[in-house]
């Protein structure tokens, strides 16, 4: 017997790859997705809130309620958009203006709402900024024991960062709500770039999307081609999809349990995501000039890139090799 769907909340800054997350996940029969939060990242909160209507809409999503949240960082100001995500936030699709419309109720208020009104506690699948979900903590503790896990996707491991030499953009616009919500203690999962950086598409795959009968495999196709022609590149990166194609099958992925540090300090380092790798006697003794944090938590290494490839494609009704 099949398990049944798990039930999610996504928070998302929608966003290029935000909306390859979103086609998998509103078609994937695994998940359940109770809500959508937007919170300012990849683009201003407006474009957030229409990108992720607009493509709902497009593919004709069921009517999961979206929620309009934090509009900047808690600290620090909103940087200009990357251009990867096009002028509108979402590959410039030029989507018909959406139907549906957000909730009334702040995204952390939605947020509240969904896990209370849940019967069983939900997997927050974060793939922005951590502004909505640092503020839904510290307003609401009583609701953290509704919550099975937070999989974010965000900060590094092995790798050099992409916004900052040593930080990944969704920690850095939002340092403060990074530690808040890794460091919480509560069961977190990071998907950091070390796996976002595996998973893609070469333009023959992105043209069987494009040929496919699912507008979402076509609208997935059209984003990814958009991202080949901006670098200019042979492949796309399905980016935070391979974030939800984890929480979809876990056993694709390679985790190590650590603690971390996110770097709060000014200058190069700010917003690095820090994992205390010495063993735990070195830890212990050797704190003199640095206090590991006790938060542990499961960090992704590597995942198996094939694997999901083919649950992206296939949920959307592509078959890749691989
Ligand atoms: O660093 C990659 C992350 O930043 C992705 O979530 C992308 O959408 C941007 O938000
Ligand atoms: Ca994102």
């Amino acid at each position: 017997m099949d398990n049944p769907p798990l039930p999610i909340l996504l928070d998302v800054d929608t966003g290029a790859d935000d909306a390859l997350a979103l086609l998998l996940a509103v078609r994937s029969p695994a998940l359940d997705v109770r809500a959508i939060t937007c919170v300012a990242g990849n683009h201003p909160l407006s474009n957030v809130v229409d990108n992720t209507l607009r493509l709902l809409d497009f593919v004709d999503a069921p009517d999961v309620p979206v929620a309009a949240g934090m509009q900047q960082p808690l600290l620090e100001a909103m940087r200009p958009p990357f251009p990867l995500h096009g002028n509108d936030g979402m590959a410039d699709l030029g989507l018909p203006s959406p139907r549906r419309k957000p909730v009334g109720e702040h995204a952390v208020e939605l947020m509240r709402r969904t896990l209370q009104d849940a019967d069983e506690p939900l997997t927050v699948v974060a793939l922005a900024p951590l502004t909505n979900i640092a503020v839904f903590l510290r307003m609401y503790p009583d609701l953290h024991a509704k919550i099975a896990r937070i999989v974010s996707m965000g900060g590094t491991f092995r790798v050099p960062g992409n916004t900052s030499p040593t930080a990944e953009f969704n920690v850095r616009q939002d340092p403060e709500a990074a530690a808040m919500v890794l460091e919480s203690g509560l069961p977190v999962t990071l998907y950091p770039l070390d796996p976002f950086r595996q998973v893609r598409f070469n333009r023959g795959e992105i043209a069987d999307f494009l040929a496919a009968d699912d507008v979402a495999a076509q609208t997935a196709g059209r984003i990814m081609l958009q991202m080949c022609d901006y670098f200019p590149a042979d492949s796309a990166l399905i980016g935070d999809a391979g974030t939800v194609a984890m929480v979809v099958d876990p056993e694709g992925a390679t985790t190590e349990r650590l603690p971390i540090t996110v770097d709060l300090a000014g200058g190069v380092n700010r917003g690095r995501t820090v994992f205390d790798e010495r063993s735990q006697k070195s830890r212990s003794t050797h704190s003199h000039w640095w206090q590991t944090s006790q938060a542990a938590i499961d960090v992704v290494a590597r995942v198996d890139a094939d694997r999901y490839r083919r649950l992206f494609a296939g949920t959307l009704g592509v078959q890749v090799g691989g």
